[in-house]
C-alpha cells in the first residue's frame, strides 16, 4: 500500500513535468522530420529505391530529363502520408484535348516508363484525341473495317500491320507493298491508283477483258488498263472524251452509240487472235 501510494504522490508531482517533456520532444520530433524531409535530395533516392530508379534510368524519357524524382514526390513517409506523395498527372499535364481523356493510366501504366506502353485491345476514343484524321477517315467511308478498335490492328503504338496478316493477295505475284498503293489502309474501299499500274494488276480479277484487250490487234490492246480507267477503281470514260466526235452528225443521229459499230472498247469488233 505505502509502495503504491508513494509511486502515486511523485507521479502527481512528476506529471506536469512528462507532459512538458512531450511537448517539448513533439515540436522537436516535427522539427527534426521536417528537416530530415528538407535533406533528402534526388541522390538520395536510389539508396533505398534502387528497382525505381533503373527503370527511370532506362525508360523514364522526359520523366528522367524534365523532372526529377522530387518534383513529382514532394515529402516522404511518415512525416507526409503515402497518398500525399504520389502526384496526379494533371498538375503537370493540362490544357490539351489529350489530358482530358482521363484513365492515364490504362495506357502509361508506369509512370516511371512513361511511353512504355501497353495498350489494350479495345481503344479507339481515347487514339482520336490525338488522331482525328484517321477516325473521321474511318466514319465517313463505311466498310468493315470502321467496325475494328484502333487497337485491332495497330497492337502497339506507331505499329503497322501488313495487310497480308489478315488478307490473301489477289494474285500470287503481288507483294505487300502493292495492296496500299489501292487501298487506304482507313477507306480500303476508296480504291485509287497512279498512271503506272499495270494491266497485270487488273488482270487478277479482270482476265477476260485482260485477254480480251490484248490478244487484238488494234491501237487500243497498246494501252493500259488505267490510260483510260484513270485514278480510280470503276471510273468508266466516255469514247467522245478521247476521241471527240470524229464521224458525220447524220451517222450519228442514226446510231448513237458508239459501240453500235465498235462493239466494245476492249475489242473494238476484232475477234481476238488467241
Ligand atoms: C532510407 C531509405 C529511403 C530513402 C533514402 C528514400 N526512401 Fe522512399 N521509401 C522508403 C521506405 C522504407 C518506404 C516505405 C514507407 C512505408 O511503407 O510507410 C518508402 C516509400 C516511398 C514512396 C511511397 C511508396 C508507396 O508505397 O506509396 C515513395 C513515392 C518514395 N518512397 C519515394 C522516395 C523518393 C522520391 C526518395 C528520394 C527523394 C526516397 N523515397 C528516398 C525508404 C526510403
Ligand atoms: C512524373 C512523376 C514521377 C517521377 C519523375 C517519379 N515518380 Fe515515382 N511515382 C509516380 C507516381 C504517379 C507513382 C504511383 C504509381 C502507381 O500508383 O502505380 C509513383 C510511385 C513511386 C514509388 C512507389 C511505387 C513503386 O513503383 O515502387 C516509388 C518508390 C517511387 N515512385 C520512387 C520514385 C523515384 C525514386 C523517382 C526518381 C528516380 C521517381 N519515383 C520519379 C510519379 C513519379
Ligand atoms: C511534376 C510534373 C509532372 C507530373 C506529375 C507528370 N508529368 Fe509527365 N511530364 C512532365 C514533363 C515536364 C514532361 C516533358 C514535357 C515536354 O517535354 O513537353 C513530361 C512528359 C510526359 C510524357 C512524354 C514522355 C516523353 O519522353 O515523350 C508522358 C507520356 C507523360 N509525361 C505522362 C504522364 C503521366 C501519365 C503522368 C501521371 C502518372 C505524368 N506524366 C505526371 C511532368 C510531369
Ligand atoms: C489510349 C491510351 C492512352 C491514354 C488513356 C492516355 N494516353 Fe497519353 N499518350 C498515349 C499515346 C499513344 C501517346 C503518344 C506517345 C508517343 O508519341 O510515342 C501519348 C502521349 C502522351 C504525352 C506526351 C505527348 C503529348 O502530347 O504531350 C503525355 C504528356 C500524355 N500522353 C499524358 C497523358 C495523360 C495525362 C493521360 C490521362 C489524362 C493520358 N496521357 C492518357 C496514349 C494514351
Ligand atoms: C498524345 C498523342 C497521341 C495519342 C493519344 C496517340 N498517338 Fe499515335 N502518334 C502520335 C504521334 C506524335 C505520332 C508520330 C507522328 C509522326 O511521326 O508524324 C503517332 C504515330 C502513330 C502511328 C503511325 C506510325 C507511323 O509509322 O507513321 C500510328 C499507327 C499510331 N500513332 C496509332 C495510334 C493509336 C492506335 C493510338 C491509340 C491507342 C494512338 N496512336 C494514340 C501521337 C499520339
Ligand atoms: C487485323 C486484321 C486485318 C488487317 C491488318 C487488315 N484487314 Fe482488311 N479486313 C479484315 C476483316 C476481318 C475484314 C472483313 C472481311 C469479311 O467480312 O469478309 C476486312 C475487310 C477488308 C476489305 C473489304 C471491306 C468491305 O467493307 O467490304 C478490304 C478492301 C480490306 N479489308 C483491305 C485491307 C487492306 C488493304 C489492308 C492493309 C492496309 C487490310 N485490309 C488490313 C481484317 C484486316
Ligand atoms: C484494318 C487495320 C487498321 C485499323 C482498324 C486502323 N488502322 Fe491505322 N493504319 C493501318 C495501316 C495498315 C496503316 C499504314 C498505312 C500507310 O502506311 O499508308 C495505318 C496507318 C495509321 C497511321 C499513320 C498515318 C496514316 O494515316 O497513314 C495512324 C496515325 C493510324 N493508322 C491511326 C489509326 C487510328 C487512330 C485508328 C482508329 C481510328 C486506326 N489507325 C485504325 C491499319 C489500321
Ligand atoms: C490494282 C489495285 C489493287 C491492288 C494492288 C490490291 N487490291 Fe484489293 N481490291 C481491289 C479492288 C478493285 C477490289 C474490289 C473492290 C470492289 O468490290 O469494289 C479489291 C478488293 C479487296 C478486298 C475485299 C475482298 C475481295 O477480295 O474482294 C480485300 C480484302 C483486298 N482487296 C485486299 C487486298 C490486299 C491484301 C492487297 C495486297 C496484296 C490488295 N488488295 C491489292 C484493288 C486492288
Ligand atoms: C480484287 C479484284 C479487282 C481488281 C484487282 C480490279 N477490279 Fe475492277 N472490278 C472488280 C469488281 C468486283 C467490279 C464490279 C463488277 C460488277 O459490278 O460486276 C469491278 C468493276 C470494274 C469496272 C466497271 C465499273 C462499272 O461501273 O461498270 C471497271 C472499269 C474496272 N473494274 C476497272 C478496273 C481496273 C482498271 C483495274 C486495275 C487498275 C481493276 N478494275 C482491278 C474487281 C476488281
Ligand atoms: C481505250 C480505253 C480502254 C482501255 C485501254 C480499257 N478499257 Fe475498260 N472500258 C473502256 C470503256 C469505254 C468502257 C465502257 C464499256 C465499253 O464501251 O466497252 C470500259 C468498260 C470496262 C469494264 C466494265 C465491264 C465491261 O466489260 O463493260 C471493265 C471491268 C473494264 N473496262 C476493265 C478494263 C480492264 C481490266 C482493262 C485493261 C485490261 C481495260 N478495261 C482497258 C475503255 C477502256
Ligand atoms: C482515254 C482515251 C480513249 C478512250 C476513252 C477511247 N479511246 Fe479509242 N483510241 C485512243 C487512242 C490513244 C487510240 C490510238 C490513236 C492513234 O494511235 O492514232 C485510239 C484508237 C481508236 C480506234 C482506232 C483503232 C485502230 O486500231 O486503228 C478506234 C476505232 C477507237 N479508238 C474507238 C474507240 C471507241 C469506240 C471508244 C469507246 C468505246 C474509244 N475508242 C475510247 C484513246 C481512247
Ligand atoms: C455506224 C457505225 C459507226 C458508229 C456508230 C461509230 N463508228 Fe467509228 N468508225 C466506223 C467505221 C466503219 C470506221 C472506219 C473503219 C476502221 O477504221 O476500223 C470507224 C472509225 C473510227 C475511228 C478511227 C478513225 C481513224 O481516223 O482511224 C475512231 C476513233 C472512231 N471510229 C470512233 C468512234 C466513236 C467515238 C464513235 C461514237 C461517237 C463511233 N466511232 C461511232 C463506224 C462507226
Amino acid at each position: 500500500m505505502n509502495l503504491i501510494h508513494g509511486f502515486r504522490k511523485r507521479f502527481d508531482v512528476f506529471l506536469p513535468l512528462f507532459v512538458l517533456i512531450i511537448t517539448v520532444l513533439f515540436i522537436a520530433g516535427i522539427h527534426s522530420e521536417s528537416l530530415a524531409a528538407a535533406q533528402l535530395s534526388n541522390d538520395d533516392c536510389v539508396k533505398c529505391h534502387k528497382a525505381v530508379q533503373e527503370i527511370v534510368d532506362a525508360k523514364g524519357n522526359k520523366h528522367k530529363t524534365a523532372v526529377s524524382c522530387l518534383d513529382c514526390h514532394k515529402g516522404h513517409p511518415p512525416m507526409v502520408s503515402k497518398d500525399k506523395i504520389i502526384p496526379v498527372c494533371s498538375a503537370c499535364h493540362a490544357g490539351k484535348k489529350h489530358y482530358e481523356i482521363g484513365n492515364c493510366k490504362t495506357c502509361h501504366s508506369n509512370p516511371h516508363a512513361p511511353v512504355d506502353m501497353k495498350l489494350a485491345a479495345n481503344l479507339t476514343a481515347p487514339c482520336l484525341s490525338c488522331h482525328e484524321k484517321q477516325g473521321e477517315e474511318m466514319k465517313t467511308h463505311q466498310t468493315k473495317h470502321s467496325k475494328f478498335f484502333c487497337t485491332t490492328c495497330h497492337k502497339a503504338h506507331k505499329q503497322i500491320p501488313p495487310c497480308m496478316q489478315c488478307h490473301r493477295p489477289h494474285s500470287s505475284d503481288m507483294t505487300e507493298k502493292d495492296c496500299q498503293v489501292c487501298h487506304p489502309a482507313h477507306q480500303p474501299l476508296t480504291i485509287t491508283y497512279g498512271a503506272d499500274m499495270p494491266s497485270k494488276t487488273c488482270a487478277s480479277c479482270h482476265k477476260n477483258i485482260y485477254d480480251t484487250l490484248t490478244g487484238t490487234d488494234t491501237k487500243h490492246a497498246k494501252l493500259a488498263c488505267v490510260y483510260c480507267h484513270k485514278d480510280k477503281h470503276r471510273n468508266v470514260p466516255a469514247c467522245e472524251n478521247c476521241h471527240g466526235s470524229p464521224h458525220p452528225a447524220g451517222m450519228v443521229a442514226k446510231f448513237p452509240k458508239c459501240n453500235m459499230c465498235h462493239t466494245s472498247a476492249h475489242s473494238l469488233g476484232k475477234e481476238a487472235s488467241k
